[in-house]
């Protein structure tokens, strides 16, 4: 393993050195490179590749198959990158043997180096039997987008007490279980300052304020992949899309006015 790879214990590391961890969400070997090459620390295989690339309204219908068969190809993008296996909805619901299986299918079947799970303290049992058997684990707490169809809109967490104290509590139990870190998706930036000021582990913020020990963000809405709208949370360092409508537009003409293929396209 090359001496500068990035794996669990660096993400401990950076925290107590008070460096940032930065990660973003990527689902094939072309922006994986990229990532990597720009020197991202983590590469996250999210189930919103549901929404970003394979068109599904929410990460509900995303299925085992379809999240390994993208994390192989960002294994195969960056060899040498920490990439994170997201589990699908329903991969962990229903029960620890199928979810210990599921997960395990992301470290041996697509080279993921760890795993990420939706949820608090009611996955502690979970958490602590995966990581017992050798398989780190990201808990993500706050905005849950797989719990959308009980919550019914994906909507900012802790902004009472009580639910900042609820926060804290998952936040507890997930470290206490073994977690190597947490997300914390959308929660006013005081909350976020607050649990990860509580923990010995790094929170990876989306949405969650400059305070988190790292941010992650989804790679479309960086690269301005996605255009309907920006989230609030993210900022887009490209418009790609746009780039991308010129480019196709500039080779259409290019065919129609017989300006391409040119004498240097030709054999
Ligand atoms: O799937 C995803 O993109 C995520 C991030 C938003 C953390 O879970």
């Amino acid at each position: 393993m090359p001496e500068n790879r990035v794996n669990v214990r660096t993400f401990r590391k950076r925290k107590e050195q008070g460096e940032k961890i930065v990660m973003v969400t990527c689902y094939d070997a072309t922006t994986a490179a990229a990532c990597h090459a720009a020197g991202v620390d983590a590469l996250l295989v999210g189930d919103s590749l549901a929404m970003t690339v394979l068109g599904y309204r929410n990460t509900l219908p995303l299925t085992m198959e379809e999240a390994l068969h993208h994390t192989r190809a960002v294994r195969r993008g960056a060899p040498d990158a920490f990439v994170i296996f997201d589990m699908p909805f329903m991969s962990y619901q229903a029960g620890d043997d199928e979810a210990l299986r599921n997960a395990g299918r992301a470290l041996k079947e697509a080279g993921a180096d760890a795993v990420k799970l939706e949820g608090g303290r009611e996955l502690d049992g979970l958490i602590s039997r995966l990581v017992d058997s050798g398989i780190p684990v990201m808990a993500h707490i706050g905005l849950l987008p797989q719990r959308i169809q009980t919550s019914g809109t994906y909507r900012i967490t802790g902004r009472t007490p009580e639910a900042a104290a609820k926060l804290l509590e998952d936040a507890r139990a997930v470290e206490a279980a073994g977690a190597f870190s947490v997300v914390l998706e959308c929660m006013p930036a005081d909350v976020g300052k607050m649990l990860s000021e509580a923990l010995t582990i790094p929170t990876i913020g989306i949405g969650s304020g400059v305070h988190c020990d790292g941010q992650v963000q989804v790679l479309n809405d960086l690269l301005g992949l996605f255009e309907e709208f920006t989230p609030k949370h993210a900022r887009r360092y490209a418009e790609l899309g746009k780039l991308i409508r010129q480019a196709l537009r500039a080779y259409a003409d290019d065919v129609r006015n017989r300006n391409f293929p040119g004498p240097e396209n030709s054999f």
